[in-house]
């Protein structure tokens, strides 16, 4: 058979292949997300009276989370870098809810830190057997021109942090042989945010740790639960916020309210959902581009950017001066 001949052949068994398992990969994609939609109601786990650590929680989605856990009788360890504002924070949510909750100051980044906290907080309120991994940072000073001290510090508050903070409340629970651990990631960790290589991919590394953190605690027979969670554009960051808007992002879809997100997380969390995306069809759109090669995928994600061509003005748009 000539070199040309095998091409040809080669072409029409891929296409073949792929019009043949297209339509079922299809089906299962939209079976998988219909059942888990309306089908799947999961006993809901009764978390009142444990302790939850929530990082990045002083203010933010962070706060809302912590309330949300808070609203169901936990106690919360509010810990962040801006102890000034977790304080505010924690007696804010002590006295609505009645729960113990303290402000704790850390460097997510620094591991000493994050054991100093894990001493503290156990001393204080108890050990912990929730976790969210919420502390991130979201947008350099110039989008569009980082410094590499912005894109190495995105990179460990979004990402690194995690393997501290994890390893060092993890022990407890398996000794407890009870928890969760949440991350808090984002669709641009699903999907391609472009100027944004530092943020997409530090949350996208967040999934994959989180899938083998997942396998890990199975294949050890452990009763710890980890979710991953993927948040469209929130109201809870200004500059964000401004982008979205700046982008038209918003008038595709509307920027999502701290609290209804946070109400999600923590149904998920207690249903044990291994991932969240909010809102839920991202997850579908997800799972069906991802059938497609490649080029193709990556065509369907920056095309309509392109058309737009607003992300790069609207990225330039926020510069802080
Ligand atoms: N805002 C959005 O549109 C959006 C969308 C998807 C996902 N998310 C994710 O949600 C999480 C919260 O975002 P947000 O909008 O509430 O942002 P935010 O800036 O309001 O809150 C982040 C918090 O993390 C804290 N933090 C930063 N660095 C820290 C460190 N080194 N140690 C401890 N704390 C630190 C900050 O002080 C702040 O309180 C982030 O992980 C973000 O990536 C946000």
């Amino acid at each position: 058979m000539s070199n040309e001949t095998f091409k040809i052949v080669r072409a029409c068994l891929v296409l073949g292949v792929a019009l043949f398992f297209t339509p079922i990969g299809l089906l299962i994609a939209v079976s998988i997300y219909l059942y888990n939609t309306f089908v799947a109601r999961k006993a809901c786990k009764n978390i009142a009276g444990e302790v939850a650590v929530v990082t990045g929680s002083a203010g933010g989605l962070g706060k809302n989370i912590a309330a949300e856990l808070a609203s169901k009788g936990c106690n919360v360890a509010i810990c962040d870098i801006n102890y000034k504002l977790a304080e505010g924070t924690a007696k804010e949510i002590a006295d609505k809810y009645s729960v113990k909750a303290n402000a704790y100051k850390v460097d997510v980044t620094k591991y000493e830190e994050v054991v100093d906290l894990k001493e503290k907080l156990t001393r204080e309120i108890g050990p912990a057997t929730i976790l969210v991994n919420n502390a991130g940072l979201l947008i350099h000073s110039d989008q569009l021109n980082p410094t590499v001290e912005e894109i190495e510090l995105m990179v460990k508050v979004n990402y690194m942090s995690h393997f501290w903070t994890n390893r060092v409340f993890l022990e407890d629970m398996k000794k407890a042989n009870k928890g969760h651990i949440v991350a808090i990631s984002s669709v641009a960790g699903l999907v391609t945010l472009p100027y944004s290589e530092p943020y997409c991919s530090s949350k996208n590394a967040v999934r994959a740790l989180m899938r083998v953190l997942r396998a890990e605690l199975k294949l050890e027979g452990l009763n710890i639960d980890a979710t991953t969670v993927f948040p469209s554009f929130l109201q809870t960051h200004a500059r964000v916020k401004q982008f979205a808007t700046d982008s038209g992002f918003s008038d595709l879809y509307p920027l999502l309210e701290g609290e209804d997100v946070a109400k999600r997380i923590v149904q998920g969390m207690l249903q044990r959902e291994a991932e969240v995306a909010v809102p839920g069809f991202f997850m579908l759109t997800y799972r069906l581009i991802s059938l497609l090669p490649a080029r193709a995928q990556d065509w369907v994600t920056y095309m309509p950017m392109m058309r737009l061509n607003t992300f790069q003005r609207a990225f330039a748009s926020i510069k802080e001066q």
